[in-house]
């Protein structure tokens, strides 16, 4: 917690923006749009004529939105908090940016649609309910200039335009691991901001794993007092550090409070995000079983300790066959259910090695007295009963795909991460499905070359262009399943990340990239389009204050051997705009235009720059022609 306070020095600034366009001042410079940059893409974004001018005299009006409405209490007092004129209630004058609830339904746009209209006279944000306009604001916001947040401008001229936009999928989720590594209390609000600012609006909150336990429990504090605690190793590259040392001092990690989760869940809710804990069941458990060793198998004598670094294969597995175990699941249950306001409770399920429920007794008996086939089933016997638990109070359990293989009942969601093939089975079966396959969804693994990255997944490789390129809906799931496909997430495991800047490092741009693959229709999918509108979104991120990944201006160079055995060689970058130099072992960079040919046994130098803001590591590519 203590180091919490100085690695966290972030501002509240995702709105800062907003705040900043009121900013106007006589001095100031004058901007014109020529084109807006909107991440995710809008369903309909039609361009007219003439110019919208944004100046220290436009006003806002609530129209018919209630000054007590959530969007418009949260809008105006963000504005308020810089000192600017909050939303006013009454009706549109000329020069006003109007919000609006549709009064009569506008069918096409649902619950989280919108529309905005920008004329020479008016900007008109308009929806069916308050989440609409509050993500009618999150386009807006995106059609402001980049540095507005650094800039102080005197009049933005925007040119007019129609937008009308809804999502694609209901579940639009991101995923974080705060086991591996703790994030506290400001870091997850900047992690919700984000995800408000690209629609998202599911946070899979991954609150215990092998490496700790990250939610206070009253009932069985050793939870918090030994399992949220560890030995600092964050020096040492994950999986090389040494063993906690006997009576060495466990500074590392933290929990956060029922207070703490309240004030998330609240600070959540303002976003429309919901919030949905993951407790692991029955594997991932070692931070449990240091705390309470009697919750291991009978004669399991591994001595578990919540450490640093890789835990694998993961044995520690609570004891199937041990009714304290489901006692202890179920008080957990009840402390944690009334803090999450939203109808799931993730359950975990997944990797459970059951070597140790093989040699126990206790297991043993369970599996016969139950009438189990085998441990897989016992496994299944334990998720059901927590799932009848949860249900009993009202709430419906998701599941890592795993959850498959022992049977649960059809009003499981099933988290696809193992591929989509469990997604597919779920469907079919009539269970609801979470698409996160790992080669499309994990945003820990790496995101350009391992050689000029900072550590990350081993052996992996996601690009943007990959993420882009994800569809939860397969492809092969006939018609009359798909209503079960309820949409998908990007997942953030943390092994590798320590710091709140890596996770964003790590998150960025590709966050946004399955954002609009979760919220845009899939026939408006365009790369070219997208690296376009993600190089401005990149600027603004920065101008926000968030550390994005650099991997998108990675140079990636393609080789063609000719007959005469020189080469002819190809760079390109995700990003558009990006600025790539290249030398061939003279030092003497020269900027790439075009494919050029290289003798064998070169070696091929580049760089890339975007914009004057790659401040990052230089991304330097040796390549041997002979390669
Ligand atoms: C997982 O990645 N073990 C769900
Ligand atoms: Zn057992």
């Amino acid at each position: 917690m203590e180091r919490d306070k100085t690695m966290y020095r972030f501002r509240y600034s995702v709105f800062s923006i907003m705040a900043l366009m009121l900013f106007f001042g006589s001095c100031g410079r004058k901007i014109t749009i020529n084109e807006y940059a909107i991440v995710p893409m809008p369903v309909e974004m039609e361009m007219e004529r003439g110019s919208f001018t944004l100046s220290g005299s436009t006003t806002c009006y609530g129209g018919n939105v209630g000054q007590n409405d959530a969007s418009i209490k949260y809008i105006s007092r963000l504005l308020r908090q810089w000192h600017f004129n909050p939303v006013l209630a009454g009706k549109m004058e000329n020069n006003s940016i109007q919000f609006i609830i549709n009064d009569t339904l506008v069918p096409e746009i649902g619950e989280e649609g919108y529309t905005i209209d920008v004329t020479k006279d008016n900007i008109v944000i308009a929806a069916n309910s308050e989440q609409g306009l509050f993500y009618g604001f999150q386009t807006f916001v995106q059609m402001l200039p980049e540095d507005i947040s650094e800039t102080r401008y005197s009049k933005i001229v925007l040119p007019a335009c129609h937008i009308k936009d809804y999502p694609r999928f209901g579940w639009r989720g991101s995923h974080l691991d705060v086991s591996r590594h703790f994030f506290g209390v400001t870091q997850i609000k900047k992690h919700l901001d984000l995800m408000a600012r690209y629609k998202m609006n599911r946070f899979h909150w991954h609150l215990t794993d092998d490496h700790g336990w990250r939610i206070e429990i009253a009932k069985y504090p050793l939870l918090n007092d030994v399992g949220s605690w560890r030995v600092d190793r964050d020096d040492a590259p994950w999986g090389e550090a040494e063993p906690p040392q006997e009576g060495e001092a466990r500074t590392n990690g933290g929990y956060y409070t029922k207070e703490e989760v309240r004030e998330i869940v609240e600070y959540a809710a303002e976003r429309y995000i919901d919030i949905i804990p993951e407790i692991e069941i029955p594997g991932h458990c070692c931070a449990v079983l240091e705390a309470y060793p009697q919750f291991a198998c009978a004669g399991d004598d591994t001595t578990y300790t919540v450490q640093y670094g890789p835990y694998w294969p993961p044995r520690a597995i609570l004891c199937g066959g041990n009714d304290s175990v489901m006692l202890f699941l179920k008080d957990v249950m009840d402390e944690v259910i009334p803090l999450f306001p939203y109808k799931y409770i993730h359950i975990g399920g997944d990797e459970a090695v059951k070597e140790n429920w093989k040699r126990c007794a206790r297991c043993q008996q369970r599996i016969k007295k139950e009438g189990l086939k085998n441990e897989e089933e016992l496994q299944g016997w334990m998720i059901v009963q927590m799932e009848k638990y949860v249900m009993r109070q009202g709430k419906s359990i998701i599941g890592w795909d795993e959850i498959l293989e022992g049977g649960v009942s059809s009003d499981a969601t099933v988290m696809s991460w193992r591929g989509d093939r469990g997604g597919i089975e779920a469907a079919r079966r009539g269970n609801d499905v979470i698409m996160t396959p790992m080669e499309f969804c994990y945003l820990n693994f790496y995101q350009a070359d391992a050689e000029f990255q900072p550590p990350a997944m081993p052996n992996t490789l996601l690009t943007l262009h990959k993420v882009y390129q994800f569809d939860p809906m397969p492809e092969s799931l006939p018609e009359r399943y798909r209503k079960h496909i309820l949409g998908g997430q990007c997942n953030l495991w943390t092994e590798y990340i320590n710091t709140p800047e890596m996770a964003e490092y790590m998150l960025l741009p590709r966050m946004c990239a399955m954002a609009e693959v979760l919220w845009s229709p899939s026939t408006s999918r365009d790369w070219e389009s997208f690296r376009r509108r993600i190089a401005r979104n990149i600027i603004r991120l920065r101008a926000n204050d968030y550390r994005v990944g650099t991997s998108s201006f990675t140079p990636w160079v393609s080789k063609e051997k000719l007959s005469d055995g020189t080469s002819r060689i190809a760079i390109h970058s995700e990003t558009e705009g990006t600025d790539i130099y290249y030398h061939t072992g003279d030092g003497k960079f020269r900027r790439y235009s075009e494919p050029f040919v290289i003798a064998a046994d070169t070696e091929l130098h580049t760089i890339a720059f975007y914009n004057g803001l790659l401040r990052e590591k230089e991304h330097v590519l040796k390549l041997r022609t002979e390669n």
